[in-house]
């Protein structure tokens, strides 16, 4: 059964350890996903951005996709369906279909306005025991259409957010989406710092976590990060994977073409992604 985040990062913050989000995007993300939570005993979280549910034919299918893999595959860890970047119209929907959690983004809207429109979740997620998670300064680089200028949020507007009874908190400390460029500066930790300072027991959420360096995400991890999404890495490996079997002709021999031969090692691709990941987050035996 799909459960909340809400207890997973409240213990994820306390035993100071991090719980992954890793985006799905089809069957072979989420299968490889939860067996590999499973694998490990590790809590997960699944993210789903729009796009990705679009892709998906929409969030019923996802929700019956999931739900009908944590029963045939005997999944015991805690696993949250979690919707990721949603817009309010897209939170209402994820909720009526099914999600244990959503994501409301309105770190692009006037600050009043971000703050009406979450309260206005709160009151729905509480009602119906879902998680929030909400966000403040808009994270940088480009997911699913959706572009942020890399800024790092306000640890006051942090504070006003977190104080209306979001379950985690989303904010800007420099990181971006997708691959970072060969310059960039680092996580602003000072920023981290400070808006921890702010919000003192909230549960963090550090986006953009595809080739943050290890030392980092430890650091991130130290200061009151208790969630980090991963998305772009998983496709990385899985399509590196996949390269490699074509190239070496693979599809060629024998029903090397059939789907479920072709994209196997892209799936394993998947897993050994994640299994690193959980590792560094230090989520795995928590479940
Ligand atoms: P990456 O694609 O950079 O791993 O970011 C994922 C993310 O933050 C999803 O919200």
């Amino acid at each position: 059964m799909l459960v909340s985040a809400k207890e997973m990062l409240e213990k994820a913050r306390d035993g100071h350890y991090a719980v992954g989000q890793f985006n799905i995007n089809n069957l072979e993300w989420t299968k490889s996903i939860l067996l590999t939570a499973e694998e490990l005993r590790s809590p997960v979280i699944l993210g789903v951005s729009e796009g990705a549910g679009k892709y998906m034919t929409g969030y019923r299918t996802v929700v019956g996709m999931v739900n009908g893999m944590l029963e045939e595959l005997k999944i015991t860890v805690p696993v949250a369906l979690h919707l990721d970047h949603g817009s309010y119209e897209g939170a209402l929907k994820c909720i009526e279909a099914g999600f244990s959690s959503v994501m409301f983004d309105g770190s692009h809207y006037p600050i009043e306005e971000n703050v009406a429109k979450t309260t206005e979740l709160v009151k729905i997620c509480a009602q119906k025991g879902l998680s929030l998670e909400a966000e403040v300064g808009s994270i940088g680089g480009e997911e699913d259409g959706v572009i942020g200028g890399g800024e790092v949020a306000d640890p006051e507007e942090c504070k006003r957010i977190a104080d209306l009874g979001v379950t985690m908190l989303a904010a800007g400390i420099g990181n971006i989406h997708g691959k970072y460029p060969e310059n960039w500066p680092g996580l602003r930790f000072d920023a981290l710092e400070a808006i921890k300072a702010k919000t003192g027991n909230m549960p963090l959420v550090l986006h953009g976590g595809t080739g943050i360096p290890e030392d980092m995400i430890k650091k991130a991890i130290d200061l009151g990060v208790a969630k980090i999404n991963v998305n772009t890495e998983c496709q990385l490996a899985f399509a590196a994977a996949t390269r490699e079997y074509i190239e070496a002709g693979k599809d060629l021999q024998g029903k090397g073409f059939d789907p479920r031969k072709l994209l196997a090692p892209g799936a394993e691709a998947i897993k050994a992604t994640v299994k690193e990941k959980m590792e560094l987050f230090g989520s795995v035996g928590k479940a």
